[in-house]
């Protein structure tokens, strides 16, 4: 609850960042969904905004509560990005995945003019990798494909790592990704080379996409129960 309350606070103030008019993209996971519940009830009161949802759920979400939405091909431009993060460095450089949206995420990050993170205040770590970073990938060739993901951990100055396939919640088998993809939880304790671990997960052949999301956003907002503080990061 306490939680919850961190999380509303977080979403609540990224909403003096919305002006009428823009296209958002919509995070996913429980915070960015304490966000669309925000936008919700100003679309009600007469804002006009379009949203850009980054997963099934958050379309659902967005759809359940009358947010008009932009399919994704139809996009021009997207003003604001309003996501969630599972780490925040000291940079602001992020792991996201830990809801198994980090491919939309981020191609949703990548096209906005300005992304805003929310999160609960215990998210902030001195260096990443606490979290367990999300690797998607192919089904086919998965196996091979955690090979080499683990040789590019090593190689990347990660002592130890331990890559799983994540499991399906509630059912056998693998949870398979809005994009029919297989997610790698990879636990590194610490990743000492954002970058270069970043630079070395990109180029393995079956890697879709990983959940390092580096100088993707300059302003983060931390909710505790008291309030948010909003951080700026220049680059
Ligand atoms: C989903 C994400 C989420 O933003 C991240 O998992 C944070 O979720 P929550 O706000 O529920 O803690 O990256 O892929």
């Amino acid at each position: 609850m306490v939680l919850d309350e961190a999380k509303r606070n977080a979403a609540a103030a990224a909403m003096e960042f919305v002006e009428d008019g823009m296209v958002i993209g919509l995070g996913t996971g429980s915070t960015a969904s304490f966000f669309v519940e925000f936008l919700a009830e100003e679309v009600e009161e007469g804002l006009s905004v379009k949203g850009v949802p980054t997963s099934e759920a958050t379309h659902k979400l967005a759809m359940e509560l009358g947010v008009p939405l932009l399919p994704v091909e139809q996009v021009e431009r997207i003003h604001l990005t309003i996501d969630g993060a599972d780490e925040i460095d000291a940079h602001a450089n992020l792991i996201k995945g830990g809801g198994g949206a980090l491919l939309r995420e981020k191609i949703i990050a990548n096209a906005s003019d300005h992304v805003i993170v929310i999160a609960y205040a215990g998210k902030v770590a001195e260096t990443l990798g606490s979290f367990p970073l999300p690797v998607e990938v192919t089904p086919f060739g998965f196996t091979l494909t955690a090979k080499k993901v683990y040789d590019a951990l090593r190689k990347t100055g990660i002592d130890k790592p331990v890559v799983k396939l994540r499991e399906a919640s509630g059912k056998p088998g693998p949870l398979v990704t809005d994009g029919g993809n297989y997610i790698l939880d990879c636990e590194c304790k610490t990743i000492p080379s954002p970058q270069a671990t970043a630079l070395a997960l990109s180029v393995i052949p079956g890697v879709v996409e990983h959940g390092l999301f580096l100088s993707m956003t300059r302003t983060v907002i931390l909710g505790d129960e008291e309030g948010a503080e909003i951080l700026e990061f220049e680059y």
